[in-house]
């Protein structure tokens, strides 16, 4: 199964990248994850949405020949990031690569509330019509004081965390594969 991964954080020592990664890492006897470059998407812009820059097309290629996506999304003053509304917006145009495409959440802050809002938000966005992904419900991977659940590799070290992560993983493996009727 192939899932391609959106993070929404673009700095070096992204706890949100590194949880991606440990994901990537973790799981690859039961998905393939391919983190999507959307750092380096322009700014949209809807006088180029028909003929985009050559990175619009190629992550919107890839997103179109997966099975499903992957969002590790930061908190940004209570939403997610400029950087993944930014990619979200390019692809909700034209093509519209994300229409019926399972999603799956996760995010990781440094406070209690474990991205919260910005997941909540971030729900409603999924389901604006020209994105309309087939966000899996429930399985809310909140993950809070993520300083002290990972080590300095970045691997999670939390053990009931890891044990939730690993069910949600399962039930979004079996979200994508029934969720395939509607495509
Ligand atoms: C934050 N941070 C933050 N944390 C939170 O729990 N709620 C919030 O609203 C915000 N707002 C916020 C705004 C901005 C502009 C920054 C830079 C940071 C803290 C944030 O969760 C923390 O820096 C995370 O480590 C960001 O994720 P990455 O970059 O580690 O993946």
């Amino acid at each position: 199964m192939k899932i391609v991964a959106m993070v929404g954080s673009n700095r070096q020592d992204s706890y949100n990248m590194k949880l991606t990664r440990f994901l990537q890492k973790r799981y690859t006897n039961k998905v393939e994850i391919e983190i999507l470059p959307i750092d380096q998407l322009p700014f949209y812009n809807q006088d180029e949405e028909f003929n985009p820059p050559t990175i619009v097309k190629e992550i919107k290629d890839k997103i179109l020949l997966s099975d499903g996506i992957l969002i590790a999304t930061p908190e940004y003053n209570g939403s997610i990031s400029g950087m993944l509304k930014n990619a979200l917006d390019w692809f909700s145009r034209v093509d519209q690569v994300m229409v019926k495409k399972p999603v799956m959440i996760v995010g990781a802050s440094m406070g209690a509330m474990g991205t919260i809002r910005a997941q909540m938000q971030l729900r409603q966005i999924l389901n604006a019509p020209g994105i309309g992904a087939l966000t899996l419900p429930g399985n809310e991977v909140f993950i809070g004081s993520i300083q002290n659940k990972m080590d300095e590799q970045g691997n999670l070290t939390d053990e009931p965390t890891i044990e939730f992560v690993d069910s949600v993983i399962d039930n979004f493996v079996d979200w994508t594969e029934k969720t395939k009727v509607f495509s």
